[in-house]
């Protein structure tokens, strides 16, 4: 292996802003993001003092990863609770805010229903605690699970490679703790392995076109001091020929019953390469990510975004996301784009799921509904 390890910043601190917290008054009340859009140039607060303001973050990738939105949506729904708002209209707007990862519905209508039960006796200051109750519930949960899912995830890993040496990992997206009341889900689990000294290298995609991996995976793991490097999304062919790559490791939005996995756009062609290239595709993810009523792949709503984060490039922080261009345009005017935002892993190209209620190898149907019902989440 090249020596990337040359080029791979030194880890500092952690960074000093909450990825999302709730807010009391006089500042509130508020749901508060580091805003995704701005990173890694800026570590810049966003105040959402409305459902519409949150929605609007959650379109524009301010707030992003399943997890996280799982999260986000249910404090938008403890928001519009303390503003004594139409509490079902909101959790409605927030699951309608993004289409593809089942937890942003999960998160807003899990704390609406709480707040509906509180409010039988009358809506109100009460009914509202208890919404941020939920909410709060809901963040600590995830935090939880993302702990669990890093070890179960380490003993795979260990049981997959055994050899020697430390593995060479390949991510796509963004899984860490920028997506999570936690360390996050695949990252979480490379990150394991680094402080237990079984990480060798971190191979991290740019993951086109809103660049999650270059902007954020590297950030992140550069806080943490992790040996990594950047590729293209289309050199991880000539990486796996190179046999540079011992498994990949990725998230996911939505996992159908069948256990087809959605999850960020790139994922499936990782999948193929690392069938043929006899790689271990692992998944990992929280039980909140498994939709059993979702039957299948071809079910699953991947999200359309706009055509110009493809035919633009934008370096100004807070314009990704956005949609409305303003970037470097690169492509002919008129030019249209393909741009799902998701592609779907079938379960015969997944080695092995990881949640926090175990691991479930080969991936079936019936292992997946045997995890979810251990899980007092789903
Ligand atoms: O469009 P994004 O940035 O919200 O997509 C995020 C992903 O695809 C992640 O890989 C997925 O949510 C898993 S994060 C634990």
């Amino acid at each position: 292996m090249a020596d990337q390890d040359a080029q791979t910043p030194v880890g500092i601190e952690p960074p000093a802003l909450s990825v999302l917290r709730w807010a009391e008054p006089p500042e509130g009340p508020a749901v508060v993001l580091l805003d995704q859009t701005r990173l890694p140039a800026e570590e810049a607060e966003l105040v959402c003092a409305d459902v519409p303001a949150l929605v609007r973050a959650i379109r524009t990738l301010a707030v992003r990863g399943a997890p996280l939105l799982g999260i986000a949506g249910g404090y938008g729904v403890a928001l519009a609770a303390a503003r004594g708002e139409d509490v079902a209209r909101a959790a409605e707007l927030l699951e309608q805010a993004r289409p593809t990862a089942v937890n942003l519905g999960y998160g807003a209508r899990r704390v609406a229903r709480a707040y509906e039960e509180a409010a039988g006796s009358g809506p109100g200051p009460e009914a509202a605690a208890v919404a941020l109750a939920e909410a709060r519930a809901l963040h600590r949960e995830d935090a939880e699970a993302s702990g669990r899912m890093a070890q179960y995830g380490l003993e795979l890993l260990a049981e997959l490679l055994p050899g020697g040496g430390g593995h060479r990992l390949l991510t796509h997206c963004n899984t860490g703790a920028l997506v999570s009341g936690g360390a996050g889900t695949a990252f979480a689990v490379a990150l394991r392995a680094y402080r237990k000294g079984s990480l060798r290298h971190l191979w991290v995609d740019e993951t086109r076109p809103l660049l999650q991996g270059a902007r954020l995976t590297a950030y992140e793991a550069g806080r943490n001091g992790m040996p990594y490097s950047l590729l293209t999304d289309s050199a991880a062919g000539s990486l796996f020929a190179a046999g540079e790559v011992d498994a990949v490791i990725i998230g996911a939005d939505r996992i159908a019953a069948d256990g087809s996995v959605a999850n960020k756009v790139g994922s499936y062609p990782l999948a193929v390469l690392a069938k043929y290239h006899h790689v271990p595709f692992v998944v990992v993810a929280p039980t909140t990510t498994v939709d059993l009523g979702t039957v299948d792949g071809t079910s699953i709503v991947v999200e359309q975004r706009s055509a110009t984060e493809v035919t633009e490039f934008t370096s100004k922080p807070g314009a990704r996301g956005g949609g409305e261009g303003g970037g470097t345009v690169v492509a002919p005017p008129g030019t249209k784009a393909y741009n799902p935002a998701f592609d779907i892993t079938p379960p015969e190209l997944v080695t092995a799921i990881v949640t926090e209620e175990g691991v479930i190898s080969p991936v079936t149907g019936v292992g997946l509904a045997e995890l979810c019902a251990r899980s007092s989440q789903v």
